[in-house]
């Protein structure tokens, strides 16, 4: 999430120019999980466990958090819906403008297109853009037992709904539909528990992660930017799952990754 942070940051008018290169690994602003799209939830949630009471919008409630000892502030809870964030930076109509949460679904990657938030979050050509992406960036997103021993297509259909409940607004079961359609590999006779699994992050990786990066990427590209492609792989054809997880909290083994300039195509 800092990675997101730091996109925002450097796509804000105020510090844009502090910044000469950009690399984002894992993420982006495009990202489903990237921007908090009710705000007014999470202060009214903050307000109610601090006590900072007042009205829901017109009402700064900041210097009254200022005044509560951190560990009141650190306490206070949020439970936002799964793969939503829960803190994250919002369009204030400030530092991020407020076309940014308008439509978050803009997509289709045409290169001619001149508007949308993909658009504005890689307005940047004259700084190089480096992206990574690791082979799966969905393991955080499955329990240790479903990862361990896979589950089967009902369980999948439950995840897949909430994750496309809560990441699209519109044609939500023709998203559904598509995901499972596309994500299935028909040439295996028999869905196993672990085939389901996989495909479960896959989707869930591509979705929420792969293709809103690659889309910026595809964009800055496009708007004449030197852009960098890098691919963080590892254990590749091994599907050890447990190993793979420790893996991801932290780079142990030797690193394969391409640098590849996109060309924008
Ligand atoms: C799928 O697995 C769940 C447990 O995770 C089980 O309750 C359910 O009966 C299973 N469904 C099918 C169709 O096997
Ligand atoms: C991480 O790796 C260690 C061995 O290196 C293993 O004992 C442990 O179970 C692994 N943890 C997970 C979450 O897979």
């Amino acid at each position: 999430m800092a990675q997101n942070n730091i996109q925002k940051i450097f796509v804000s008018i105020f510090v844009a120019e502090l910044l000469h290169r950009v690399v984002l690994l894992s993420g982006s602003g495009l990202s489903p999980w990237a921007l908090q799209k009710d705000p007014l939830a999470v202060k009214r949630r903050v307000a109610e466990q601090t006590g900072c009471h007042g009205d829901l919008v017109e009402d700064d409630i900041a210097p009254c958090l200022r005044s509560k000892p951190l560990r009141d502030l650190l306490a206070v809870h949020l439970d936002p819906p799964r793969f939503l964030p829960g803190f994250a930076p919002f369009a204030d109509g400030a530092v991020l403008s407020s076309t940014l949460s308008t439509s978050m679904q803009d997509t289709g990657l045409v290169g001619h297109e001149r508007h949308g938030p993909g658009f504005m979050l890689s307005e940047f050509p004259d700084r190089d853009l480096l992206f990574g992406l690791t082979t799966t960036e969905s393991y955080l997103d499955l329990s240790a037992q479903d990862l361990e021993f896979g589950f089967n297509e009902t369980r999948r259909d439950r995840i897949l709904r909430t994750y496309v409940r809560n990441s699209y607004y519109f044609h939500l079961n023709e998203i559904f539909s598509t995901l499972k359609n596309e994500y299935t590999d028909w040439e295996k006779p028999v869905q196993n528990p672990l085939n389901v699994r996989d495909s479960t992050l896959e989707v869930l990786s591509d979705g929420h992660t792969v293709s809103p990066l690659i889309k910026l990427g595809y964009l800055h590209a496009a708007n004449g930017g030197r852009t960098y492609f890098m691919h963080f792989r590892h254990q590749s054809g091994e599907r050890d799952f447990p190993q793979a997880l420790n893996f991801s909290q932290g780079p142990k083994t030797s690193v394969n990754s391409d640098y590849n300039p996109a060309d924008g195509q």
